[in-house]
């Protein structure tokens, strides 16, 4: 398959104030179609041409590192536009609530984790909420990386690239992982990949 990349499924306006117009236009239009295109390129040629993106991510990690890369960011970019929604962070579906209490002690507990992993990113990369071995678990990734490659399937995931946050927030990373967490997450699309991870 080759990549491509998807509209948003909401309005570049819609995120505004927690994430604007501007950020969203650079954000997608540009790094996450750089990602699609140097991704294209890169698997011209490969073992990788015909495999699923999910495939890619997993084969070529250790091995291509460019290819993967941009099939990383490609994966991380795709369902991190369906990861945040207007009038986001509001409840949580039930089960999915259920097992963040059971995991993490509170949902507050489970916040903080999280906002910490993003915070603690030292330089370019994610921060996960991930399924592994039957329990949800926080943890943070560099560059391009994702729980895939570590055994876990991720359910929610933060951006903590300076592209995501700093045309609203400039240096400020912690106000922006609260903004995400408080304003901006689509919990049921986290809920669906949760009941999806089994
Ligand atoms: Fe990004």
């Amino acid at each position: 398959m080759s990549f491509t990349l998807p509209d948003l499924p909401y309005s570049y306006d819609a995120l505004a104030p927690y994430m604007s117009r501007e950020t969203l236009e650079y954000h997608h239009d540009k790094h996450h179609l750089a990602y699609v295109n140097n991704g294209n390129n890169l698997l011209k040629g490969t073992e990788f041409e015909g495999k699923s993106l999910e495939e890619i991510v997993k084969g070529s990690f250790g091995k291509n590192a460019p290819l993967f890369n941009n099939a990383g960011q490609h994966y991380n970019h795709l369902h991190f536009w369906h990861w945040l929604k207007p009038n986001g962070g509001g409840a949580i579906p039930g089960e999915l609530e259920k097992k963040l209490v059971e995991d993490f002690g509170s949902l507050d507990k489970f916040k903080e984790e999280f906002v910490a992993a993003g915070v603690g990113q030292f330089g370019s990369g994610w921060a996960w909420l991930a399924v592994k071995d039957g329990k949800l678990v926080v943890t943070k990734t560099p560059n391009g990386e994702n729980p895939l490659v570590h055994g876990a399937t991720p359910i929610l995931g933060v951006d903590v690239w300076e592209h995501s946050y700093y045309i609203d927030y400039r240096n400020r990373r912690p106000d922006y992982l609260k903004a995400f967490v408080e304003h901006l997450v689509n919990w049921e699309y986290v809920a669906e990949l949760y009941s999806k991870a089994g």
